[in-house]
């Protein structure tokens, strides 16, 4: 494994590689790397010849009194896991944006509610990065989370409006034993946070399990979610149609429930699949 560290070196060894007709896999990373992350190195290392994973904390994501500053780090670690699960190019860029960088992608209706809405302008800035990273590894194929749900369908959004040569694949949502959706920010939690935010995943599969036993109303499948919750701050809790992420008031194509919570001053997510 090789680790690159300036923008101009890793699109000149992209262009490198595309010359010798090698297919170029991708996994976008904010680093801490955890078995979430590891599982979409997995699922592209064997359809691709080279794979690459990025590391950089992209500060145009954070909104100003989010956890920029204090978001975990562990370089060694991470390049560990990386190696471990084959990857060909770490890239990590101390810094990710030329001088007097002034652009931004956006997409919109799909940014309007749930993370979009709570978090003003993250989508923004996880786009821009996004497309610019993708301009730097020019990726054939490119994997992102369903931890992201909201995430994954605006770059999918991004990608097919603006005919961006990449494809999108997206890797399932990887859990701890105790149910808890892996994230680098499960770090922060106390003992007593975590156990409360073991609610989250309780009341999405609450929800779930309801509507497969035949409840079809979204205001009483909300209902329950919100009743098993055991957090300091709700941000959200949406049923939404798994395609489009608009609000639906019955469950009758494949939808998705998604939850953002506070437990002290950690905001966590999660989200599972409603049939
Ligand atoms: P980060 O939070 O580091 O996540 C990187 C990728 O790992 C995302 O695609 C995310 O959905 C996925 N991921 C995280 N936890 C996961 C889990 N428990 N199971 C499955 N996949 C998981 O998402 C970002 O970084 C950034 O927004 C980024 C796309 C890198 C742009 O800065």
């Amino acid at each position: 494994m090789q680790t690159l560290t300036s923008f101009e070196s890793m699109q000149a060894w992209a262009n490198a590689t595309h010359r010798e007709g090698l297919r170029i896999g991708f996994v976008p990373t904010m680093g801490f790397l955890h078995a979430g992350h590891v599982s979409l190195m997995e699922r592209l290392r064997p359809e691709v010849d080279r794979l690459v994973v990025s590391i950089y904390v992209n500060p145009l994501q954070f909104g100003p009194d989010e956890d920029l500053e204090r978001y975990p780090r562990d370089p060694e670690g991470d390049a560990a896991k990386c190696d471990g699960a084959g990857v060909d190019v770490l890239f990590m860029p101390p810094d990710l944006y030329p001088d007097g960088f002034v652009t931004s992608v956006a997409v919109d209706r799909l940014t309007d509610g749930m993370c979009g809405a709570t978090r003003p302008g993250h989508f923004d800035g996880v786009t821009t990065v996004v497309a610019r990273l993708f301009n730097l590894v020019r990726a054939d194929v490119a994997c992102f989370g369903e931890k992201d749900f909201q995430q994954l369908a605006v770059i999918r959004r991004m990608v097919r409006d603006l005919a961006m040569p990449v494809e999108i694949v997206g890797g399932p949502l990887v859990r701890d034993p105790d149910g808890l959706a892996m994230s680098s920010r499960n770090k922060y939690l106390t003992e007593t946070d975590r156990e409360r935010g073991l609610s989250l995943h309780r009341a999405l599969f609450a929800m779930r399990d309801a509507a497969t036993a035949g409840e079809k109303r979204a205001e009483a499948l909300l209902a329950i979610g919100r009743d098993t919750l055991t957090v300091d701050k709700l941000h959200y809790l949406e049923l939404v149609d798994a395609e489009s992420l608009q609000r639906i008031e019955r469950v009758e194509r494949p939808a998705r429930a998604l939850v953002a919570a506070f437990l002290g001053k950690t905001r966590l997510i999660d989200n599972v699949g409603i049939v």
